[in-house]
């Protein structure tokens, strides 16, 4: 028995007000689409049906599957006519399930528990129980509950309207039986449209038992129509991600204030401050401390290391006790040894910083490869660009740099140099020695400061 999952992802999604298609926006970072089809990946698929219709191409372009099937819908013609043009995708045999790329946060479980179903039935359906069930297509069932028909609110009586169970629209059936059913599907409805939900009357007509499987969360079955709704799914999403953490050891200091927009693992008695973003990959080991309002991009942090406040960091690689902030940026391909310090406003970018160096105020340290217990005094900038190529400035062991320096790359100042504040280097540096490039400091004396001519005249 294979499975066979077809998601529908033709729609325009008017109501997002976008020129992008609407299972391309996000949640947590990811598209609605790409959510959707990694639930249905777990399942182990043999393939997924995935159709598309509005801004196909770069739907195609923006999604990763492993084992797609892309199937084009060029006019949305309804659920029905949707599934209809992916029957080529079903062998008889199949399990087929029907979701949707605007319906982000349905789990593999209850995916699962819909396939299972038809252990016993011939169709089964995913519905919940709303408190406003406005809009949604209505589960009737007979009177010892046995599911009769769906119902859409556009053709329910008054009487139906008030059924609170609703179709979250996804369904399972063997794919002989779905071809059967679709085939049969006709536009007779107040809509117009071919309805998938007609084959559970067709079912019930032939006698084959129609099932449900109730779904608890319905933020879990819930479709994304406007960013509205996108904003309240994030927030649903995020605060699973918060929850995960804070039980696998994590403090929050608001869990509403958190946005993982990829995968975070972080390790035990981890402390997250208010309002940092964590973008791709990021590892956190033991202990580390995240203060307010930072952003964290694809990167690895070591134990017992703080990122202070407002800093950025992105595909970097940090050590252990390290300490970042506030107000620093770390750009890509740099490297922080244990223990190392980048203090405020400094900038570094692709650059390695050796074991219990400091850079601590104010400096620009750029395709530099750094030793160990270096010390960059305030100010000092590597200028590592002359216009056309990047070259590399290189810093030894126990190096000291006076404040204000000016590192001519490609350069390296040697082991033990000491380098005295202001100073240009351009030349290469004796280890161990004092360096120094400053015109000498003189006094004009008697000098008179001018004077303005007209006092009063402030033009
Ligand atoms: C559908 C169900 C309704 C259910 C509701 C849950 C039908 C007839 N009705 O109604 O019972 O309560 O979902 O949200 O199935 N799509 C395509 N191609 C099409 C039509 C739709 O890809 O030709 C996609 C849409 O982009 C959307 C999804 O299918 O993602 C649902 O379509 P929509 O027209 O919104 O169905 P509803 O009227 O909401
Ligand atoms: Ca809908």
């Amino acid at each position: 028995m294979a499975l066979l999952p077809i998601i529908l992802a033709a729609g325009q999604g008017t109501r997002m007000n976008s020129s992008l298609p609407k299972v391309l926006h996000t949640i947590g970072g990811k598209p609605m689409l790409q959510h959707v089809i990694d639930s249905c990946q777990q399942l182990d698929p043999k393939l997924i049906g995935i159709i598309v219709g509005h801004g196909a191409d770069k739907v195609k372009g923006s999604i990763e599957v492993e084992n797609p099937s892309w199937v084009s819908q060029a006019q949305q013609k309804g659920t029905g006519h949707a599934v209809l043009q992916a029957v080529d995708l079903m062998l008889d045999n199949d399990v087929v399930i029907i979701a949707y790329g605007d319906v982000p946060l349905i789990k593999t479980d209850t995916l699962k528990k819909l396939a299972q179903k038809l252990d016993t039935a011939v169709l089964s359906v995913l519905t919940t129980i709303l408190d406003k069930p406005f809009g949604y297509g209505r589960i009737i069932r007979d009177d010892s509950s046995t599911i009769q028909c769906i119902v859409e609110e556009k053709d329910a009586s008054d009487k139906e309207k008030e059924i609170a169970e609703v179709n979250t629209g996804f369904i399972a059936a063997k794919g002989e039986d779905l071809k059967r059913w679709l085939s049969q599907i006709k536009p007779n409805n107040a809509q117009g449209e071919y309805y998938l939900t007609d084959c559970i009357a067709m079912a019930v007509a032939e006698g084959g038992a129609v099932e449900s499987v109730i779904c608890e969360n319905h933020l879990e079955v819930e479709g994304v129509n406007d960013r509205t709704q996108q904003a309240k799914l994030e927030r649903a999403y995020q605060n699973k991600q918060a929850e995960k953490l804070m039980l696998s050891g994590v403090t929050l200091a608001d869990p509403a204030r958190l946005d993982i927009r990829g995968k975070l693992t972080a390790g035990k008695d981890v402390f997250i401050d208010i309002n940092t973003v964590f973008i791709g990959d990021v590892s956190l080991g033991d202990n580390v401390i995240i203060q307010p309002g930072c952003v964290i991009e694809n990167t690895k942090i070591a134990d017992n290391t703080i990122v202070k406040t407002n800093s950025v960091v992105e595909s970097a690689l940090i050590g252990s006790s390290c300490e970042i902030g506030p107000f620093a940026r770390i750009r890509p391909g740099t490297i922080l040894n244990d223990e190392a310090k980048v203090g405020n406003f400094v900038e570094v970018k692709k650059s390695t910083i050796g074991q219990g160096s400091k850079i601590s105020h104010l400096s620009y340290i750029g395709d530099t490869t750094m030793g160990n217990d270096v010390n960059i005094g305030a100010g000092t900038i590597t200028c590592n660009y002359d216009g056309a190529n990047k070259f590399q400035t290189i810093i030894g062991d126990q190096v000291f740099i006076g404040s204000d320096t000016q590192l001519v790359a490609p350069v390296t100042i040697a082991k033990g140099s000491t380098i005295g504040a202001g100073s240009t280097i351009t030349k290469d540096t004796p280890e161990n020695e004092l360096t120094l490039s400053r015109s000498k400091q003189m006094t004009l004396k008697g000098w008179n400061r001018p004077i303005k001519n007209n006092k009063k005249d402030n033009t």
